[in-house]
């Protein structure tokens, strides 16, 4: 089978990766990639966006599916469009990705099916929205309803924040159509968990549990990011709290998409706040999260190939998603400066020493090679994977394979995990050298409609 993914960051070399693996495939091609994917698929020189050029690609490689990795291309239709031409994809189609591409969109429907989530209005007039603020007080959180590269969310701990972020959405449009809407919600607090599910449309599994590092610095300090690394599981949900999310937001979400005649085909990953109340959904994506599908797909012990396709195929019910009783954490490397601006082109040194341990992977996000060296090529430039028989030992050995690795003026954080950390009694400052037993097996073989 020739597989096209569509995608450059680690998430999708870990995608490449991990479908690299089934028996299944003949030839795997990724569009555009990165320097790491090309050591295991043929790069094509085609991006994301550009859905004719791609759909031209597959037609003279006579390609047999295509998996796409980020929202933009979802949302923007590209499941339909090919699907429309007789090509196999896997993903949602442009009305069931509004769930990430509107939310406004996701905050109605949670409304609509009782899904537990913070208290929000939509609004399209500034001033409709700053009164509201003022009559809500603070702390309070403006969204844009659009796609905003992660950065349209600001959580407002004034009044003058509140109101100056209503003012650059809505007067000065930072976002462009992006926040022509807005949704003004509750401020949450509590920990946050990454729950993702795969569904095609009748059948939902829920994958293993992961919880990603959204600030730049260590301590959950700093402006938000892409995310500076992951670990899965995470004990902040447990079994019974996955089966509630199953049951109140998957399951209602999917028999809705269906009942609107727009079966979900594809991940639906919940972005979840654990509060004191209980969970409560901040927002949908429609796809895996990055950097969490890095410590997700490494847990993962069935063929990820045969995964998608089956989904496609309207048959996840044949499927029994079986867990590695391991824990995985990922360390992201990123150029000094990210979020804000940051240099490129730097010579990456340390990755083959890294490797050494078969434990380890080097899943690339901005990387590129120059005159045949690999240098970066972006904010967060390498995800380092740790497995191990529990997360003390997963989050030694990425450690220590971080520490092989160079480049200037590199930054990584050095508190993955901390959260996990303490809640098993131990620190992440430094990784525990002498870890604690295996902890109990874990299934996640739950929710068939
Ligand atoms: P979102 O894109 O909606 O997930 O928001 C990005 C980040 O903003 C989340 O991961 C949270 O850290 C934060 N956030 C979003 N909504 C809320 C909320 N209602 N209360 C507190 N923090 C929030
Ligand atoms: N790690 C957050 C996301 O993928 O949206």
């Amino acid at each position: 089978m020739k597989v096209l993914v569509i995608g450059s960051g680690g998430r999708e070399h870990a995608m490449c990766w991990k479908i690299s693996q089934s028996p299944k495939l003949t030839k795997l091609y990724a569009a555009p990639g990165n320097a790491g994917i090309a050591e295991i698929a043929e790069l094509v020189d085609i991006p994301a966006k550009d859905q004719e050029g791609l759909l031209k690609f597959c037609k003279t490689k006579a390609i047999d599916f295509i998996v796409v990795g980020p929202e933009a291309p979802l949302t923007e239709g590209i499941v339909d469009r090919f699907r429309d031409e007789g090509i196999k994809i896997f993903g949602p189609t442009k009305f069931a990705a509004q769930l990430e591409g509107s939310k406004a969109f996701s905050k109605e429907m949670m409304k609509k099916l009782s899904i537990p989530t913070g208290e929000f209005e939509v609004f399209t007039s500034p001033e409709k929205a700053m009164d509201y603020v003022a009559k809500k007080g603070i702390p309070i959180v403006v969204k844009v309803d659009g796609l905003a590269g992660g950065k349209g969310v600001v959580v407002a701990a004034s009044m003058p924040k509140a109101m100056e972020a209503i003012h650059l959405d809505m007067v000065k449009k930072v976002f462009g159509k992006a926040g022509e809407k807005i949704v003004v919600e509750e401020c949450l607090e509590g920990e946050e968990a990454s729950v993702i599910a795969i569904t095609d449309g009748s059948t939902v599994r829920l994958l293993a549990s992961s919880q990603d590092h959204k600030r730049i610095f260590d301590g959950d300090k700093g402006p938000n990011t892409g995310g500076m690394g992951a670990y899965s599981p995470t004990p902040a949900v447990n079994e019974q709290v996955e089966k509630e999310i199953l049951d109140r937001v998957f399951i209602p979400i999917v028999k809705e998409f269906k009942a609107l005649g727009h079966p979900f085909k594809g991940f639906l990953y919940a972005g979840i706040m654990m509060t004191k109340n209980g969970f409560r959904v901040l927002e949908f994506n429609v796809r895996l999260g990055d950097p969490e599908t890095q410590v997700i797909l490494p847990r993962l012990e069935n063929d990820f190939l045969e995964l998608l396709l089956a989904t496609t195929q309207e048959r996840l019910n044949e499927i029994q998603l079986k867990w590695k009783d391991e824990d995985c954490v990922c360390v992201v490397i990123a150029s000094g400066g990210y979020p804000d601006t940051f240099e490129s082109d730097k010579k990456i040194s340390g990755i083959a020493n890294a490797k050494e341990n078969p434990d380890i992977q080097v899943f690339h996000a901005g990387t590129k090679l120059i005159n045949g060296e690999l240098c970066t090529a972006g904010g967060r430039v390498l995800n380092v994977v740790g497995t191990g028989r529990t997360f003390f030992e997963a989050l030694s050995k990425t450690y220590h394979a971080v520490d092989q690795i160079f480049f200037e003026k590199m930054h990584y954080r050095k508190d993955i995990g901390h959260r996990a950390a303490s809640a098993r009694g131990g620190s992440t400052f430094p990784p525990e050298a002498d870890p604690p037993p295996a902890g109990a097996g874990m299934t996640y073989n739950k929710g068939i409609l």
